[in-house]
C-alpha cells in the first residue's frame, strides 16, 4: 500500500514512523514532514491548507490510504475533498471535526446527549458575559469558541482577571475570528488524562489512556505550551473509570453525532478531568494528540494501517486491537523561552547516541541545514523509551535525552511525576 501522512510535527512522526512498520506499507509520504519523519517516509513540499493540490498529488502517486495529523486540515474539509475524488482518509469530516474546532459546539452536543462536563454559557456580547462572570464569580474558566492553536482558553482564578480575559478574546481579538463567541465555563478541580480512541461511525475502541504534561516548568508552574511531555498508560484512569468514560463519553458522543448527521470517524481524543463526582470532558479533539501521540502508538502492537482501514470501511469491530504491557515516557525537550519568544537554527548533537540508548527521537521542530539537523520551532524533539514500568520508561527517555544538545535547550525533569507518586502510594 501507498500511504500518505498529512502534517510535520512531533504526533506526524509517530504517525508515519508506526504506519511505516506494516508490513502493508510499500511507500509511505508525508506532507510537508520533516528531517526525523524522512527517516521513515518521504517527505514532499506542499501548502498543507490547499485541499487541490494534496488531492493532486495523491492521485498522481496513488496513494491507497491518507492520515490526516492536525486539526487546522480536518476542518478545513480535507477528508471531505479526498472522499470526493475517491480517495481513502483517515479522519473526520469537515462537519464531525466541529467537535473540536467549535467548542459551542462540542457544549451543546454534550450537554443534549447528557455527557459529563462542566456546567457552561454561550455569550456573543462582551457585556452579557461578563454579567453572567460577576453573578458566577471566579475561579471560571473563559474559552474562545474557535481554533486558537491551544492558547484560546483561560483559567481565571480571580474575578480581575476572568473579565480581562472577556476584555482580551472578545473586544481585542486576541485570537481573530475564534473569539467572537466564547463560552464561559465552571472550573473543575482533579487530575487530568486524555483517552484516545479509534471510530468508525458507530464502533469506539479505546486506546491507552494517556496524561499530557502542558506547563512549561516543573511541577506543573508556568505557562500553558503545545505539551512538554507525556507518559501512557496513565494510572489514574482505572479501570472503572475508564469504563465509564467508555460508557458514558465516547460512546454517546459517536451515537450523538450519528444522530446530529455528522458521522464521526477517525480518532477520536477525549480530554477529561477525574473530579471526585467521576470524569468530565474539558475538550474534545478531532485527532490524535501531540505529544500522547509519541506514547500511546509505540505501545499499539497491532498494525495502524489495519485499524485505519477499519475506521474508514466501518469494521472496527471486527479487529482486536492489543496494547503492548509495558509504559512509555516521553521528554520534549524545547527551545529556551518557548512558549514566549525562542531562537532558531542551533545545531542538534546526539541524536545518534540517544537512539543507541533505545529511544525513539521524534522529531517536532527542527529542520535540515548543511548537512546538519536545526532547531526551527519551540516544541523541538520528543524523546520516547519503553518500559516495564513508568519508572522504567522515565529513567531511558531522560538517559536518552541527556545524550542530546542545543543551544538554550530546556525540558521538564519531572514527566510522570503524578503517576509514580500515584504508584507509589503517596
Ligand atoms: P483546553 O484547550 O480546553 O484543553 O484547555 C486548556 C487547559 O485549561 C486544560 O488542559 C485544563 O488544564 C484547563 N481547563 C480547561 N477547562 C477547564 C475547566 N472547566 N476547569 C478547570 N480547568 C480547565
Ligand atoms: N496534548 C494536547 C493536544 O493534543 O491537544
Amino acid at each position: 500500500m501507498r500511504i500518505l501522512v498529512i502534517g510535520g510535527g512531533g504526533r506526524e512522526h509517530a504517525l508515519a514512523w508506526k504506519l511505516s512498520k506494516s508490513p502493508k506499507a510499500e511507500k509511505v509520504y508525508c506532507i510537508p514532514g520533516n528531517p526525523g519523519i524522512a527517516e521513515v517516509a518521504e517527505c514532499v513540499n506542499i501548502d498543507i491548507m490547499d485541499n487541490e493540490a494534496l488531492a493532486a498529488f495523491a492521485l498522481n502517486h496513488k496513494i491507497d490510504l491518507t492520515v490526516v495529523g492536525p486539526e487546522a486540515q480536518l476542518s478545513n474539509g480535507l477528508v471531505d475533498y479526498f472522499n470526493s475524488k475517491g480517495l481513502r482518509a483517515f479522519g473526520p469530516t469537515k462537519a464531525a471535526a466541529q467537535i473540536e474546532s467549535s467548542k459551542a459546539f462540542a457544549k451543546e452536543l454534550m450537554q443534549k446527549y447528557n455527557i459529563p462536563t462542566a456546567k457552561y454559557a454561550v455569550f456573543t456580547e462582551a457585556t452579557k458575559a461578563k454579567a453572567y462572570i460577576e453573578k458566577n464569580g471566579a475561579p471560571i474558566v473563559i474559552k474562545a469558541d474557535g481554533l486558537a492553536a491551544g492558547k484560546g482558553v483561560v483559567v481565571a482564578m480571580t474575578l480581575t482577571e476572568a473579565l480581562e480575559a472577556i476584555d482580551l478574546i472578545m473586544s481585542d481579538q486576541a485570537f481573530g475570528t475564534a473569539g467572537s463567541q466564547v463560552v464561559i465555563e465552571e472550573f473543575l478541580t482533579g487530575e487530568e488524562a486524555s483517552l484516545l480512541a479509534f471510530a468508525d461511525g458507530k464502533t469506539v475502541v479505546p486506546m491507552v489512556a494517556a496524561q499530557d504534561h502542558k506547563r512549561v516548568f516543573d511541577q506543573d508552574q508556568g505557562p500553558n505550551t503545545g505539551g512538554m511531555g507525556a507518559y501512557a498508560p496513565a494510572p489514574v484512569v482505572t479501570e472503572t473509570i475508564r469504563a465509564q468514560v467508555v460508557r458514558e463519553v465516547l460512546e454517546p458522543a459517536i451515537a450523538a453525532m450519528n444522530q446530529e448527521g455528522c458521522t464521526y470517524s477517525g480518532c477520536l481524543y477525549a480530554g477529561l478531568m477525574i473530579t471526585a463526582d467521576g470524569p468530565k470532558v474539558i475538550e474534545f479533539n478531532a485527532r490524535f494528540g501531540d505529544p500522547e501521540t509519541q506514547v500511546v502508538l509505540p505501545l499499539l502492537d497491532t498494525d495502524l494501517v489495519d485499524i485505519a482501514e477499519a475506521c474508514i470501511d466501518g469494521k472496527l469491530d471486527t479487529l482486536d486491537i492489543v496494547w503492548r504491557k509495558e509504559a512509555a515516557v516521553c521528554v520534549v525537550m524545547a527551545s529556551g523561552g518557548y512558549p514566549g519568544k525562542y531562537a532558531k537554527g542551533a545545531e542538534i548533537s546526539g541524536l545518534q547516541n540517544a537512539a543507541k540508548q533505545g529511544a525513539v527521537v521524534f522529531h517536532a521542530g527542527t529542520a535540515e541545514k548543511s548537512g546538519c539537523i536545526v532547531t526551527s520551532g519551540g516544541r523541538v524533539l520528543g524523546v520516547t523509551a519503553l518500559g516495564e514500568t513508568i519508572q522504567a520508561a522515565v529513567d531511558k527517555a531522560y538517559q536518552a535525552a541527556g545524550e542530546i544538545h542545543f543551544n538554550d535547550v530546556h525540558y521538564r525533569k519531572d514527566i510522570a511525576y503524578r503517576a509514580i507518586s500515584r504508584l507509589a502510594g503517596k
